[in-house]
């Protein structure tokens, strides 16, 4: 079996947003693209069928962190990895935990060897090193696996951001030499990506991007972005992390973002994103349409019965009433949860297809500026 390729396609002459595709060993990802979050290996509330068939997504996400602590990789092994044992068979990404033990987990402490940290699900200790992360995530087998980094805290001083940037590219140096290492557990090729990290400031991710670039691997990732810094000031640092990353390697952008986040980021280069957002705030009542921002929890929507969204190609979307899931989620029905995960997902895949599209036809700068602010109006 292969290790990951990107083709790249076509290159917006009016903006640097790029059309292309990724070919894996669980098949072929068109990009730009965005991955549905689905930390303990499923997306929350949805099936692999309403995935496929609602969302259309082509690439899913699974957390390092979740599924060590829990199943943990003797089941995972035991199943012949996480596509066998979530039944995905489309590409999957982990992401290694680097961002997680700092989010999540209690008492963390950072140490050269790695971290060591306690379980938020029962308390007990465990260490993170870069090596063992590279274990978990061959025994999770996922396609493209993220290599162990420290994402810091906005703001961060800048001797803790080039401290904390060095860390994770000596942690870099250790993940590739022990990924190579290793063997591919499932028969087919699993791709490492590093991370560019450096807080917010342009020295720092100027350098940071230029270690990156110069790792021998076959994608590169943004991270330490979207962690509670101005809008401007990470559309800053992304623009200036992409313009130093190699054109023919796909980016990733991690955990961003908004609809309107998304297309800025695709306009400044970026290939690949994820993020919590359509899951879990469509739990919480939020729903984004082709029209705007919906509070689903709001007394106008209670006798609307015109559909979720007819703009984008999901049944869910265009034939569940905006009412009928106003009344699901107020009675804190399941199925509410589910038609509003089903719908956010289905709207950020279309965007990112339709700007796809865009790219291709060579209108996607006046595409995206005349969408941009419907996507933002409050309904
Ligand atoms: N997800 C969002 N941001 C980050 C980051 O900086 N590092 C990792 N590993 N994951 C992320």
């Amino acid at each position: 079996m292969a290790a990951l390729q990107f083709q790249l396609q076509h290159t917006d002459p009016q903006s640097k947003a790029r059309a292309g595709e990724i070919t894996t060993d669980h098949g072929t990802i068109q990009t730009p693209i965005f991955m549905p979050v689905g930390t303990v290996g499923s997306v929350k509330s949805l099936t692999v069928e309403q995935l496929k068939s609602e969302v259309k997504a082509e690439i899913i996400l699974g957390n390092t962190y979740h599924l060590y602590l829990r199943p943990g990789t003797e089941v995972l092994e035991a199943a012949g990895g996480l596509h066998k044992f979530n039944g995905w068979d489309r590409p999957i990404l982990t992401d290694s935990g680097g961002y997680q033990v700092f989010s999540l987990a209690g008492n963390r402490k950072i140490k050269e060897e790695g971290v060591v940290f306690q379980s938020h699900i029962d308390g007990s200790k465990h260490l993170f090193t870069p090596e063992s992360v590279m274990d978990i995530q061959r025994s999770i087998g996922a396609d493209i696996v993220m290599a162990f980094d420290e994402c810091p805290p906005y703001p961060s001083d800048y001797t803790y951001a080039k401290k904390s940037m060095e860390l994770t590219h000596r942690w870099l140096e250790r993940c590739i030499k022990h990924f190579h290492n290793t063997p591919d557990k499932y028969g087919y090729t699993q791709n490492l990506f590093p991370i560019v990290q450096g807080s917010t400031y342009k020295d720092l991710r100027t350098a940071s991007s230029q270690f990156v670039a110069n790792t021998n691997l076959t994608g590169c990732a943004i991270g330490g972005l979207s962690v509670g810094e101005p809008e401007e000031m990470m559309y800053e640092f992304t623009e200036l992390c992409c313009d130093e990353l190699p054109i023919q390697k796909p980016r990733y952008l991690m955990g961003v973002g908004t609809p309107w986040n998304i297309l800025e980021c695709i306009a400044l280069g970026v290939d690949m994103f994820d993020c919590v957002m359509p899951t879990r705030n469509g739990r919480n009542a939020m729903l984004f349409t082709s029209k705007g921002v919906i509070n689903i929890d709001n007394k106008k929507w209670e006798k609307d019965f015109s559909p979720l969204d007819d703009g984008i190609d999901c049944h869910i979307s265009n034939y569940y009433s905006k009412a009928y899931l106003r009344h699901l989620i107020k009675a804190k029905e399941i199925t509410g949860l589910t038609l509003a995960s089903v719908h956010n997902l289905a709207f950020y895949l279309w965007l990112v297809k339709e700007a796809r599209k865009h790219v291709l036809a060579g209108d996607f700068v006046s595409w995206k500026n005349e969408l941009v602010p419907v996507l933002k109006t409050r309904l």
